[in-house]
């Protein structure tokens, strides 16, 4: 049911993924998209940090703290209208506060833990972005990707960062394939988001087995990795 996912970033050659102030030609910045189309993905997904800017407001303090206390189930939400591709935005404790469904031609859909409050679901509802509640505290990854195939038929699956939700996705074990596009940078700054960032002492380093190499105008190197014992 759940779909094949694929971590695909640039990095600097130091695995740095913030790429504000990189100095990089447009064209060397187009070969990300570029690559993201050949996959001929269904959709992409993306951790609440990244996806800020795409939402462009976020919901107060006070707003985000009123939780849903309530037991009974709450159903999910597919919002009407043709879909064929989609954003997915993973916000567990419903921080986004979206002001349009439609992020270039994909359909917005959050992916939200049951914490959030009926008021929260209801906004979403009023601006048309669709929401799969999946986990109790926080967003249950697994369930979260046998939802977004379920309901929404993703087969192919990008999963486009940052490093946070690259990380997690990475230790539950649901990545197939890294592709990463090494550009031609040496970044050096300390405590900024790597392409795996896992929260506390239990990481555990994961081996990858090299697919393809291919060496792209503008300096840009593409690697592809499949995940051992993913079962690719
Ligand atoms: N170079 C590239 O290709 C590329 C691509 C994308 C992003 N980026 C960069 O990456 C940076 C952001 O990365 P980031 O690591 O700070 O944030 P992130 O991965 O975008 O988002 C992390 C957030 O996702 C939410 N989340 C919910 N469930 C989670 C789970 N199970 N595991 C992990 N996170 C979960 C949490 O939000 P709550 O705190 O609300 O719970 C968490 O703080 C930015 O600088 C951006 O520009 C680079």
């Amino acid at each position: 049911m759940r779909p094949r996912v694929i971590c695909h970033m640039v990095a600097s050659v130091d695995g740095r993924i913030a790429t504000s102030g990189w100095p990089l030609t447009d064209a060397a910045r187009k070969h990300y998209e570029q690559v993201h189309a050949s996959y001929d993905p269904d959709g992409w997904i993306c951790g609440r940090v990244t996806m800020e800017p795409f939402a462009k407001q976020l919901r107060s303090e006070g707003e985000v703290a009123r939780k849903h206390t309530g037991s009974a189930p709450r159903a999910d939400f597919v919002a009407p209208g043709e879909h064929q591709s989609f954003a997915f935005a993973i916000d567990a404790s419903g921080r986004l506060a979206w002001d349009s469904n439609d992020i270039d031609g994909d359909h917005v859909v959050a992916i939200l833990s049951e914490r959030v409050s009926d008021d929260y679901l209801g906004f979403l509802r009023e601006r048309g972005v669709s929401y799969l509640l999946a986990g109790v505290r926080d967003v249950d990854l697994s369930l979260a990707l046998d939802k977004i195939g379920a309901q929404f038929e993703v087969r192919t699956l990008m999963l486009e960062g940052g490093g946070r939700i690259n990380g997690g996705m990475l230790r539950a074990g649901l990545i197939d394939e890294v592709s990463v596009l090494i550009a031609p940078v040496a970044d050096g700054r300390i405590d900024t988001p790597a392409l795996f960032d896992v929260d506390g002492d239990d990481v555990a380093p994961r081996l990858l087995a090299l697919q393809a190499v291919e060496r792209r105008a503008d300096d840009m190197l593409w690697l592809r990795y499949s995940v051992a014992g993913n079962g690719t």
